[in-house]
């Protein structure tokens, strides 16, 4: 390892979840399956990638805990909030991702891991109702009940830090709304004046986590820190940020496959995707309102790729259209369809169909993993603000829009800025070299 100044990752890590779904249940579980020798990590960089560092005859290829001081799977404590009271165990079962022999070995740990009461407004996800909520009088109030919940944890733990990761429903679409989200004092005044409409109760927990010196990662399309007053906490708080959105099937393959059309010069007419899905995030999204935020999300990956404005003749016309369909006979396994209506030569019209039977948790519980250890990294890096080198794991990467930022969605160029970043908090040069 070169010389860096990054802090080292000693004592444990509290990985505190919002939400014990199928997701945060697969990823708890796998991770201590791992650690006890009975899985592998498949799908994780921090645990499988290496990186090329160094060029020419002093090149070598590095995993990330070569490069970087990582914090270890031994280290890790988890914590999470549910409406449910289910503990881990209960919830990974009720999920049916994962076999229950591959849960067993680790029940005695997923039963230790009891929901704390969560910060829930059932406007805000209405075909849920679970009793294990807090109490509150705001906004506020409910921000200030999650602060304390992760400090009792820290302290009760023997954590040495905190990261916040945002593993629940997918809350309304609570789009941008300068007055109340431009600056932090405002955000500060509605969350007093208990502002329902404006304040999700995934901007308490964002809130808090930030105050505490957490960083805080928006798994969901939830435009909780999408949003010019988090970004002054963050900044004032110096911690990192990152959303939105794990980036798993359907999203993945766009943006892994719209670069072909667009390094060969093929033209684009239309892109529809489906896809069934029928565990209790389809079911969250069957309800219109919810839906909007998924939509609105996933449809900002084509346009950064194949882009109109540079190209007319080939992108000036792209209809793209995405739906979640709610199936409950295929739980997890979610099935994705995508029509993609591409033209070549003198404008001749041809067709690519990707067919992907995926399960949905299985490809997620990486992304948390290495969204969690990373964004620990950044922190004690004295990264804060939005992590753009993130982007990789997030369906649309947060960038500041204020400022004309356009987020980067190809995923090899989020692959090269992943890189770099790696390469620079382990003291070596960023570079662009090919591998
Ligand atoms: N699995 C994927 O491929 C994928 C990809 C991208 C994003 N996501 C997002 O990840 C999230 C989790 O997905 P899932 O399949 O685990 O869903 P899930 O329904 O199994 O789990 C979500 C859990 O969050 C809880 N919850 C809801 N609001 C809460 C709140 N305010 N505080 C605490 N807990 C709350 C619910 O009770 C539920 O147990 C969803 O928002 C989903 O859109 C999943």
């Amino acid at each position: 390892m070169e010389l860096t100044n990054v802090k080292p990752a000693d004592g444990k890590l509290g990985i505190m979840v919002v939400g014990c779904g199928a997701v945060a249940t697969t990823f708890m579980t796998g991770v201590l399956m791992v650690r006890k020798g009975l899985a592998k990590p498949v799908g994780s960089m921090t645990q499988y990638d290496k990186i090329r560092v160094g060029k020419g005859k002093d090149k070598q290829y590095l995993h990330y805990s070569e490069i970087v001081p990582l914090t270890k799977l031994d280290d890790i404590i988890f914590g999470t909030w549910d409406i449910y009271p289910q503990n881990a165990y209960q919830s990974a079962i009720y999920a049916e991702v994962l076999k229950e022999k591959d849960i067993n070995p680790v029940r005695e740990e997923l039963e230790k891991i009891v929901p704390m009461k969560a910060a829930f407004d059932h406007n805000y996800a209405k075909r849920l109702d679970g009793d294990n909520v807090k109490d509150c009088k705001n906004r506020w109030e409910m921000m200030e009940g999650i602060r304390k919940d992760i400090r009792d944890f820290k302290a009760k733990n023997n954590c040495s830090r905190i990261v916040v990761i945002w593993a629940a429903s997918t809350e309304i679409y609570v789009p941008e709304y300068e007055p109340i989200h431009g600056t932090l004092a405002s955000l500060e005044k509605a969350m007093k004046d208990d502002d329902r409409e404006h304040i999700a109760p995934s901007m308490c927990y964002a809130y808090a986590a930030l105050s505490e010196k957490a960083p805080f990662i928006m798994g969901a399309p939830n435009t909780t820190v999408d949003i010019p007053a988090m970004w002054e906490l963050a900044e004032k708080t110096k911690m990192p940020i990152a959303g939105k959105d794990f980036k798993t099937g359907q999203t993945l393959v766009k943006s892994g496959f719209a670069p072909i059309i667009g390094t060969r010069c093929l033209g684009l007419n239309g892109w529809f995707s489906t896809n069934i899905l029928g565990n209790r995030d389809g079911l969250v999204l069957d309800e219109p309102a919810n839906f909007r935020t998924k939509e609105v999300s996933k449809l900002s990956t084509l346009e950064t790729i194949l882009k109109s404005d540079d190209q007319p003749d080939l992108y000036g016309n792209i209809y793209h259209k995405v739906r979640i369909n709610y199936y409950p006979p295929r739980n997890d396994n979610k099935e994705g369809w995508d029509n993609i209506d591409i033209f070549g030569w003198m404008g001749y019209p041809m067709q690519i169909k990707i067919n992907f039977l995926c399960r949905d948790s299985i490809l997620a519980a990486p992304l948390l993993l290495d969204l969690t250890l990373l964004s620990d990294l950044a922190a004690r890096a004295g990264r804060f603000g939005i992590q753009r080198f993130l982007s990789f794991f997030l369906k649309s990467p947060m960038h500041d829009y204020t400022k004309g930022e356009e987020a980067v969605n190809n995923l090899f160029e989020q692959y090269t800025i992943l890189k770099n970043a790696i390469r620079e908090m382990g003291g070596y040069e960023a570079d662009q070299e090919v591998d």
